[in-house]
């Protein structure tokens, strides 16, 4: 009993908060560097653990088996999907996990309606704060449905608008949405009226996401992240649950701030990518540059790229989303080695969107011991690039289309991109002449500097550093 009472008081209760939000911040320091990331990871993940335990320890929790079936469900489906889901699949995966924390928020503000039979006998915050949840919660679930959908290719990458009624048409949905909410907050305890807000929100989470296309996907994941953070500090205020307004405002700022960076990188702002706004005002991002047409690529072989590479004094890799799928980064270390071992300098170009999620090409890199000192931010290599003899692309592709620079008609003009048409030849490796994520073609291949080498990443990277070895 009176151990009961010790675990039950609220003191004990916001003890064990306070430490459960000292590990979330220590985990998230560790997930500053690919290599103290796994720890910082369990870390957090302990401090979840511990913040959940002790919100089972309030009073009054409610219906234990029904609790009991959440966490059984959750671990069931959780687990299997993360132990088992490719690299390559981690984005999307990320995606749907954040959606449904969104989705949760939204179905918490709805629960909330009912217990309370609207707000009208709440304080004015409760229900300011419960509506807030329940919209940006709503857009986050079902925008982030969107975004999984077009990162696992169920639906187009390009944007997918409704022209110029897009605006228009968002602009209406959100005002219902706000007009539902003060009719909430005004008295209103119709149930209708909560539901209305949910579908207006979700409509609205759907027309904003889909019209985002291509290259811009990166801004609008965080954004939607950010979002799923800011409305579970938002319900944890209605609810006055501490560990709520903690974990979600950090969720939050580090959402916000990761958008901040990814839509300072591509040159975008984030307004307009919400609005929907560029990227030739919705355009279809189909094609290329008409020019194009007609004009020819060279191929080479395995052995002509080792022997260029070879006799290079400064060799620049930039690796893609392609390096991820064929998991070359192994190969690609051997063969940086086998040319530093002649005296070749051997630099790594990241782009910050290359891959499919912040920090990709770092992870998978940092994996296969390549030394952090040579993995060249964009703004660090792009200066490199016309005193590097060979520029080895590979699997990567929007990230380095000269369109970005040349085209205003393409729906990746303005993207800051990686300037290896700058250097003396290029070796791009890639299976076919497929275009990347934003969908267009590449006239960096086309360029007469340009050699493709068309295979499996992993295989041709393989095969060049066999040939090197052997001269
Ligand atoms: P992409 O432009 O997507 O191009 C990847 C290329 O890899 C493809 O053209 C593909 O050509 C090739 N490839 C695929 N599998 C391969 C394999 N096994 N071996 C060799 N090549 C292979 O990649 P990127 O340059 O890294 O650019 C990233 C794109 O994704 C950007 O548009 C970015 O905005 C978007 N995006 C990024 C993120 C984040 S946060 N990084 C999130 C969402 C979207 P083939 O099919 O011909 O082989």
């Amino acid at each position: 009993m009176i151990t009961a009472s010790f675990v039950q008081d609220p003191n004990f209760i916001r003890s064990a908060y306070i430490l459960a939000f000292g590990l979330f911040i220590v985990g998230l320091m560790g997930l500053r560097h690919p290599r103290t990331a796994v720890r910082g990871n369990w870390i957090a993940a302990a401090g979840m653990a511990i913040a959940i335990g002790a919100t089972l320890l309030i009073e009054g929790m409610g219906n234990w088996g029904l609790i009991a079936l959440g966490i059984v469900i959750g671990t069931v489906v959780g687990v299997p999907a993360a132990r088992n889901v490719r690299m390559t699949a981690m984005p999307q995966m990320v995606a749907l996990f954040n959606g449904v924390g969104g989705g949760a928020i939204a179905l918490i503000a709805w629960v909330e309606f009912r217990e309370t039979a609207g707000f009208a006998h709440e304080p004015l915050y409760v229900a300011i704060a419960s509506l807030f949840a329940a919209v940006v919660g709503s857009v986050s679930f079902w925008g982030s449905n969107i975004a999984f959908g077009k990162l696992q290719e169920i639906l187009p990458g390009r944007p997918i608008t409704l022209g110029r009624a897009q605006q228009v048409v968002n602009g209406a949905l959100l005002l219902t949405c706000v007009a539902l909410g003060v009719a909430i907050a005004a008295g209103g305890d119709d149930e209708i009226l909560i539901i209305g807000l949910l579908v207006a929100a979700a409509l609205l989470g759907n027309f904003v996401v889909l019209p985002i296309g291509g290259a811009d996907m990166p801004v609008v994941i965080s954004l939607l992240n950010a979002f799923t953070g800011l409305s579970a500090a938002a319900a944890g205020i209605a609810l006055n649950n501490v560990a709520m307004i903690v974990a979600g405002m950090l969720v939050g700022a580090s959402g916000s701030i990761l958008t901040k960076l990814m839509a300072d990188a591509m040159n975008r702002s984030i307004p307009n990518i919400v609005a929907g706004g560029f990227g030739g005002g919705g355009a279809v991002a189909g094609g290329g540059p008409a020019d194009l047409e007609g004009k020819t690529v060279k191929s080479t072989s395995a052995a002509d790229a080792a022997i260029q590479l070879s006799y290079a004094s400064q060799v620049v890799i930039v690796p893609g989303y392609g390096m991820a799928v064929a998991q070359a980064q192994h190969a690609v270390r051997e063969l940086a080695k086998e040319l530093e071992s002649r005296g070749i300098e051997v630099k790594y170009a990241i782009h910050p969107v290359a891959g499919r999620m912040p920090g990709h090409m770092n992870v998978l890199l940092a994996e296969a011991d390549v030394p952090y000192d040579q993995l060249k931010e964009m703004d660090e290599i792009n200066p490199e690039f016309p005193r590097t003899d060979v520029s080895l692309v590979i699997g990567a592709n929007d990230v380095t289309n000269p369109a970005a620079n040349s085209n205003p008609d393409s729906p990746i003009y303005g993207m800051p991109i990686l300037n290896v048409n700058e250097s003396g030849s290029v070796i791009v490796i890639k299976r076919s002449m497929n275009p990347g994520f934003a969908g267009i073609d590449n006239e960096l291949y086309y360029d007469e500097r340009t050699q493709m080498l068309f295979g499996d990443a992993k295989s041709a990277v393989g095969e060049i550093a066999e040939e090197v070895k052997g001269l």
